[in-house]
């Protein structure tokens, strides 16, 4: 098992390996975007690049509400919602690296994938909207900014998954059987200060169910990636759940209604 401390840039030296690399090659994006307007490049490449990486971090971060990818969503999450930290996080669903793992192979798809499909994926299922479309300036954008958090990750295209290096570890489902009930009370105590009881969400946590939620599409809508994401995800900063637990949780939440996933309806 990794450790991971807080910090981005160990997450980013267990991505790259043993790669030698120097201090400025570190990525920098939270203190590029808190202080934005003083002109410096923050870590980001210089000239339009960086402009471009800069939009791509800002969309991952307010996707819901972004003029640019509000039309585009269809619920009231943003990337970073479940990407934490802007896909900076090491372990929920980390975006470092994952660009070096494309085209990939998709079972879901049946086709080799870009990296731009697969954000239009998350699009159309975890946010339960519509697809930008390829070479669209909020698709570029946004695979800038992953592309950018990949660098100096040796290229090794995913012939099996659409997933990069540092993917969610999933827990082994075989060996766990969910109590719902128990995930209940669990929910009740751990996660409704922020979630709220009937999983509607407030200021302090996204809607977890019901129609502002991810559809039943989405890889969250699935016990197993659930129970995954929340063992290292959550409760926020104080992510300790035992797996039962994250089980019992996972299958509380899911047990709910949450949108359709209407694959010839949404283009
Ligand atoms: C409701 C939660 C949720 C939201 C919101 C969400 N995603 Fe995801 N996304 C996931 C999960 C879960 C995975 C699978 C991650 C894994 O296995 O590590 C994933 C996978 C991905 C991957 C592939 C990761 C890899 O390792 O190859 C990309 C790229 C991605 N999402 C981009 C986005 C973008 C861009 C947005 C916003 C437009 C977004 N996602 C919104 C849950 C979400
Ligand atoms: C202190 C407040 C807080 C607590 C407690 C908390 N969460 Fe969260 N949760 C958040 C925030 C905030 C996000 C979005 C992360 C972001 O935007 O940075 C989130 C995201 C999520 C998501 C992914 C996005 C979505 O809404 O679908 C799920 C699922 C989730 N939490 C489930 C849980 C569960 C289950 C628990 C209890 C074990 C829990 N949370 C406890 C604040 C909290």
């Amino acid at each position: 098992m990794k450790i991971f401390p807080a910090a981005f840039v160990c997450a980013f030296t267990l991505a790259i390996g043993s790669t030698a690399w120097n201090q400025e090659a570190t990525p920098k994006a939270t203190t590029a975007t808190d202080d934005g307007s003083d002109g410096e490049t923050g870590g980001y490449p210089p000239g339009e690049l960086g402009e471009m990486v800069r939009l791509g971090e800002t969309l991952v971060r307010e996707t819901s509400s972004h003029p640019m990818t509000k039309p585009l969503v269809g619920n009231s999450l943003n990337c970073t919602s479940c990407h934490l930290d802007a896909g900076q996080h090491p372990q929920a669903a980390s975006f470092v690296g994952v660009a070096a793992a494309y085209p990939a192979y998709s079972p879901r798809e049946s086709a080799v994938i870009t990296l731009e499909e697969r954000i239009a994926n998350c699009f159309l299922r975890s946010q339960n909207g519509s697809r930008p479309a390829n070479g669209s300036k909020v698709s570029v954008a946004i695979a800038a900014y992953l592309t950018w958090l990949s660098r100096q990750t040796p290229i090794d295209m995913n012939p099996t998954a659409p997933l990069g290096p540092n993917h969610l570890t999933f827990l082994d489902g075989d060996a766990i059987e969910p109590d719902i009930p128990n995930g209940r009370s669990l929910y009740a105590d751990r996660c409704a200060d922020c979630h709220l009881e009937d999983g509607s969400g407030s200021d302090e946590g996204p809607p977890v169910w019901g129609e502002q939620s991810y559809n039943d599409g989405a890889g969250l809508a699935k016990v197993l990636k659930m129970a995954s994401w929340l063992k290292v995800a959550m409760p926020l900063d104080d992510a300790d759940l035992t797996e039962q637990e994250a089980f019992d949780i996972a299958a509380f939440i899911n047990s709910h209604s949450r949108p359709k996933f209407q694959p010839e309806i949404k283009k």
